[in-house]
């Protein structure tokens, strides 16, 4: 049966304005603040192989399954999940795929919130010169004054919320694709430009040693690392939720998904490992700890852009920018909440995106409080509110999503179904039955056994 459904929240304008928005929803805070600071925490290459892995054998098919159910159901992921489980016969609570995503998404978007405030405030510092000639103990103390400091997190923390709902209130075209089109080519460059500098630092040989060196005794010692990565390959991808469903879901019918889908990811992996060499260089050039957790990025980088030439100008640059590509991944969390109150409330655009950035930024201040006032209170084995709602999403919520994205188009859908919506020819069959051995077998297996894993532990 062929789907007739037309998008009612409105459409890309083409499939580049499609792959900008996604890359935009992709590259943020996960790759330039979470990836280098997970890979410190784990021992570095033990974890990128793994992450890499997880990328290639998982998140590429499981994003090729995300974009293909929203683009056939072409509604929020709840609707859309109800209307294809109708068509293809399936149990009816896969409706439920759809509400775990909006809740992992408000959870996840209430602490990126918070650490896309940072951005923020370093922004200012970086634009008043207040890096120049900084030195390790000087960064250190200026990240721990402004994460101790719950009245100015909170500032930053409710101004980056509002550009969030002012962006999503403005719809998918005027608002989402005009965002991205300019800020992610900028981005790339200014990261291409921090490397050439990474490179002439004395710890750059060391710093891309660090990421690459497989070492097995890593992942032995502390078995995490495997669960981290996978972690970090559906929140780096923004998949497992219905961020990269309801973009989907905007895509128009003759784009190829797959070529898309490879695009994406390819150019996520790219600032992910970027990033990487950017900052494990600086961190062995000045004598700094790997390890030292959500901190890292912030109190490494202004060292090197308080020596380098036009610091001023390079610092406010990129903190802008990553203010920026968090923004445009912060818009795909909200979106699928968004529309389903469009949806199945009646809302209008300006009330639903109210509403839902009403209720995130509440619960972010409990993010933010758990770098100060909060810091020694643990509500989950030994972590504190923030670390706790990230493991719970990144490592918890987003997997079983996946894992049932997978599980959904692969086991539910026909063969045709999803033939029809990937439009197999004679010439591209061969691609496909891997990505559907891959959905079919590797992914529920894989996701299934390290969930599972991180759950006993
Ligand atoms: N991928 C984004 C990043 O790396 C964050 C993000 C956007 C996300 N949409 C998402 C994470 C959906 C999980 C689910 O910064």
């Amino acid at each position: 049966m062929t789907a007739v459904r037309s998008p009612i929240h409105g459409q890309w304008s083409s499939r580049l304005a499609f792959i900008l928005a996604a890359t935009g929803s992709a590259v943020g805070l996960g790759n330039i603040w979470k990836f280098p600071y997970t890979a410190g925490e784990n021992g570095g290459g033990a974890f990128v192989l793994v992450y890499l892995l997880c990328v290639a054998l998982i998140g590429i098919p499981v994003m090729i399954s995300e974009v293909l159910l929203g683009r056939r159901g072409r509604r929020s992921p709840i609707n859309t999940m109800r209307e294809l489980a109708g068509e293809e016969r399936a149990p009816g609570p896969w409706f439920l795929l759809g509400w775990l995503g909006v809740v992992a998404g408000v959870l996840i978007l209430s602490f990126y919130s918070v650490i896309a405030g940072w951005a923020l405030g370093y922004l200012v510092r970086a634009a008043s010169g207040a890096f120049t000639g900084i030195d390790a103990e000087g960064s250190a103390a200026m990240f721990a004054g402004l994460i101790g400091d719950p009245e100015r997190l909170l500032a930053w923390h409710t101004v980056f919320m509002v550009l969030t709902v002012v962006i999503v209130a403005r719809g998918v075209k005027s608002g989402l694709e005009r965002a991205v089109t300019i800020m992610m080519p900028a981005l790339l460059l200014i990261m291409v430009g921090l490397f050439v500098y990474a490179m002439g630092t004395p710890g750059f040989s060391e710093g891309v040693n660090y990421l690459f060196a497989f070492d097995m005794s890593a992942i032995v010692n502390r078995p995490e690392t495997v669960l981290d990565a996978m972690g970090q390959a559906f929140f780096t991808l923004s998949l497992g939720m219905g961020a990269i469903m309801i973009y989907g879901s905007y895509l128009p019918k003759q784009a190829s998904i797959p070529q898309t889908v490879v695009v994406i990811a390819l150019a996520d992996t790219l600032v992910a490992l970027l990033a990487g060499m950017v900052i494990f260089p600086i961190v062995f050039s000045n004598g700094l700890a790997p390890g030292s957790g959500p901190g890292l990025v912030f109190e490494t980088l202004p060292l090197a852009f308080g020596q380098m030439d036009f610091g001023v100008a390079i610092a406010s640059a990129f903190f802008l920018l990553l203010a920026l590509a968090a923004l445009t991944s912060a818009i795909s969390i909200i979106e699928p909440l968004v529309a389903w109150l469009v949806e199945n409330r009646g809302m209008s655009r300006v009330l639903a995106a109210a509403t839902a950035g009403i209720v995130i930024w509440l619960l972010g201040i409990g993010s933010l409080l758990s770098f100060n006032i909060l810091a020694e209170y643990t509500v989950f084995f030994g972590r504190t509110f923030f670390d706790a709602l990230d493991f719970l999403t990144s490592n918890i919520m987003l997997p079983l999503g996946g894992l049932l994205i997978a599980l959904f188009a692969a086991w539910m859908m026909s063969r045709s179904s999803t033939e029809e919506e990937l439009a197999v020819t004679e010439r591209t069959r061969g691609a496909y039955n891997v990505w559907r051995f891959l959905v079919r077998y590797v992914t529920p297996v894989g996701v299934g056994l390290v969930l599972l894993y991180g759950l006993i532990q």
